[in-house]
């Protein structure tokens, strides 16, 4: 059996999804790996460090399409990749199928099983295979970078002989897996920080890493069975709105990270809450590319109001590719070992496995 991995578009996407330690790891399972020509350059693996360790390495990608059995990729494969798929294969990735439904139909068509890693389930067993988790894990600490690196100020408290600088405010809409991550980061720095979300759970989390977090008084339950969140009403909506109107005076930079799956983000933050921010301060939307957290955000750009900078994030994982490359390829290699039986020799697609039966597209 034959594990291939064909280059992504690299004006999109900056990630790979075969590191040498993972194809070393997928050829110990007893499998073989191949790839494209200079597959990694742009991330200053060079092909010697595949070949080393036995991945061979094919001319083009076609080559690699034509003799793999299983193909891992980041993104959903472009039109030309898809059509140089071979029939009865499997293909493994990213692949946004709410997004690239028309590219998942005529793979579908072609008898090709796909399993799409957004929708693994979040339960303890497929921890290591979580996607979302490793990607946004980095996005959070990659958001306060940013955040700090166009912040006109310094960050931590600092007493010095020429005065005291004051410590930076951080506030985190959204205590999620990328929210956690740029609560510890903002801390780590040294900023005072503070975060919010509907679900109760995360206040205890949010405090565990030594932020602050602001309740909006409730009385509904706003977390699905799943745990995530759930779309709020009108009163919770206003209630929110009232307890930013105080918290966006106070605070310099507001990273917004709320999603609620299958929806637009709520729109949290209107024109007028923005416009409460001092000059100077930061608004950064890593849910701008999904309709965004903060008005004034659009995906890719910076737009300056009233002297508050709204960073609408796209794209983000370019920015620490190799990193996100690193956790992408172990998220999977651990499922292709999960979808591979030793036994068998083959890849085993036992619709028994919450795994394997969640993370398949069966149709679109
Ligand atoms: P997400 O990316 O879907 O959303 C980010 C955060 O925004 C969530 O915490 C959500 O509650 C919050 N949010 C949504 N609407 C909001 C609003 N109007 N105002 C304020 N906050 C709002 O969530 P993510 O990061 O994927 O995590 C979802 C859940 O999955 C969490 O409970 C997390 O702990 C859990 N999880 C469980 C794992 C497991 O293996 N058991 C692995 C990873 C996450």
């Amino acid at each position: 059996m034959i594990v291939g991995s064909i280059k992504e578009e690299l004006e999109l996407e900056k990630r790979v999804s075969l590191t040498p330690e993972t194809a070393k790891n997928i050829i110990g399972l007893g499998l073989k790996v191949c790839i494209e020509k200079n597959y990694a350059e742009h991330l200053g693996i060079n092909d010697n460090e595949y070949k080393d360790i036995g991945v061979e390495v094919k001319a083009t990608s076609n080559e690699v399409t034509n003799s793999s059995n299983l193909i891992i990729k980041v993104n959903c494969p472009s039109e030309n990749q898809i059509n140089s798929l071979k029939e009865n294969t499997i293909l493994i990735g990213m692949l946004n199928p709410s997004k690239n439904k028309g590219q998942i139909d005529k793979i579908i068509n072609k008898n090709i099983k796909i399993f799409s890693l957004e929708l693994l389930p979040r339960i303890t067993r497929a921890q290591s295979m979580d996607v979302l988790s490793s990607q946004s894990n980095l996005a959070g600490y990659r958001a306060v970078v940013d955040c700090v690196a166009e912040f006109e100020k310094a960050v931590p408290m600092m007493m010095t002989a020429a005065g005291t600088v004051p410590a930076a405010k951080v506030l985190v809409i959204g205590a999620g897996v990328a929210g956690l991550q740029a609560v510890a980061t903002a801390k780590r720095l040294g900023a005072i920080v503070s975060a919010t979300d509907v679900r109760a759970a995360s206040k205890e989390q949010v405090e565990s890493l030594g932020g602050k977090f602001l309740t909006v008084e409730q009385t509904e339950d706003l977390e699905t069975v799943g745990g995530y969140a759930k779309e709020t009403s009108a009163d919770y909506k206003k209630k929110q709105a009232e307890m930013m109107k105080e918290a966006l005076k106070k605070n310099d930079v507001v990273i917004c990270t709320a999603l609620i799956p299958g929806k637009p983000a709520p729109r949290i933050l209107t024109e007028d809450l923005v416009k409460l921010m001092k000059p100077g301060s930061i608004i950064y939307d890593l849910a701008a590319e999904q309709g965004g957290n903060s008005a004034f955000s659009q995906p890719g750009k910076i737009n300056t109001v009233n002297g508050i900078k709204v960073i609408g994030v796209k794209n983000l994982m370019n920015r620490l590719p190799l990193t996100a490359s690193s956790l992408y390829a172990k998220n999977l290699f651990s499922f292709i070992r999960n979808l591979y039986s030793k036994e068998k020799k083959d890849f085993n697609i036992n619709l028994e496995d919450e795994i394997i039966e969640k993370s398949l597209i069966k149709e679109i």
